[in-house]
């Protein structure tokens, strides 16, 4: 095992283009344009009826080609065909900002460093619709317990590749590429948010988010960042992809929470891919119990 120890804005302001936006509204249309998940959401007022089926596994098929992976494309079918040959080794991810150990470290070393186990997470995306996945990969907490998280450090900022040459979607100038996420240092260190580089036993397919990806099963599925390239540990709260595209639509937290409608939708239901009707969305995404105490007194419509 490696000793890690040892190891060494919105649109208008940033890179609003009246031309560009015009254009993709004209393409995709004004809600998938600024939607997070990229289809059209459940009109407000919609009222379906709600079912209560236990979790099921999403097929792997469906798990793969239905993806929102906007460095590629804002059409989730075609995804998975757009990505086919993406370079994934070597990968490495610098590991930076307040720590003890800097590093730049593989990611095929990470995986040596940290077996990995499997964990089966809801994804629930902001659009409302939900997948369940086997995800294999391992505790954040565990990587950043290694690198020695400083004083002073009270977010980790995540980067995602950034690279127009190679991922077409960045050349659509409307959004503040690289994707970027964060987290507040304790929902970071908490057990459930995972780094995947894998799902249903087999390597993480590059649609979802080869080689590494976050997954942060009790908040809005566009928290949980793929293809990363840098972690680090910060003092300010870090701008995020969503929140500098549309600040008013995507607050930092982004916690599940159906009580709290998106401005254009309710969040109140969702649909489980493979299923008919709808079911009622649950508090965190079902993860209350694991989850809710990280937010004791904070008012939870305020930081959305
Ligand atoms: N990460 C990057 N780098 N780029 C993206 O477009 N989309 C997010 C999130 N992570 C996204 C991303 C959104 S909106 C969702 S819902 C999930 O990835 C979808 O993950 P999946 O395709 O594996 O289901």
């Amino acid at each position: 095992m490696i000793n890690l120890k040892k190891d060494p804005i919105t649109p208008e302001k940033l890179y609003f283009s009246r031309r560009k936006f015009l254009a993709l509204v004209g393409s995709v249309g004004l809600s998938a344009a600024l939607a997070a998940c990229g289809v059209l959401p459940t009109p407000s007022g919609f009222a379906p009826s709600a079912t209560s089926e236990p979790d099921t596994l999403t097929p792997y098929d469906t798990v793969t080609h239905y993806n929102n992976f906007y460095e590629f494309s804002l059409q989730k079918e075609d995804v998975a065909d757009l990505a086919t040959g993406m370079v994934t080794q070597p990968w490495p991810i610098e590991i930076s900002g307040l720590v003890d150990h800097p590093q730049t470290i593989d990611v095929a070393e990470l995986m040596k460093a940290y077996p990995a186990e499997e964990r089966t997470y809801r994804l629930r995306c902001v659009e409302g619709w939900s997948m369940v996945i086997p995800w294999n990969g391992f505790p954040l907490h565990k990587l950043l317990a290694d690198i020695g998280v400083q004083e002073g450090a009270q977010y980790v900022k995540f980067t995602s590749v950034n690279d127009p040459s190679h991922y077409p979607g960045q050349k659509d100038v409307f959004f503040p590429w690289p994707y970027t996420e964060g987290l507040r240092l304790d929902e970071a260190q908490h057990d459930l948010t995972l780094l995947a580089t894998g799902l249903y036993g087999k390597a993480l397919p590059p649609q979802d988010g080869a080689p590494i990806r976050l997954v942060v099963p009790w908040k809005y599925g566009f928290k949980s960042i793929k293809s990363i390239i840098k972690i680090e540990l910060v003092t300010d709260q870090p701008a995020t992809f969503w929140n500098t595209s549309a600040p008013n639509e995507y607050g930092f937290y982004s916690n599940v929470n159906p009580a709290v409608p998106h401005p254009r939708w309710s969040q109140a239901t969702e649909r489980r891919i493979g299923e008919l009707g709808r079911r009622n969305t649950e508090l965190f995404n079902g993860y209350a119990n694991e989850v809710a105490s990280l937010y004791t007194g904070m008012d939870l419509e305020k930081y959305y």
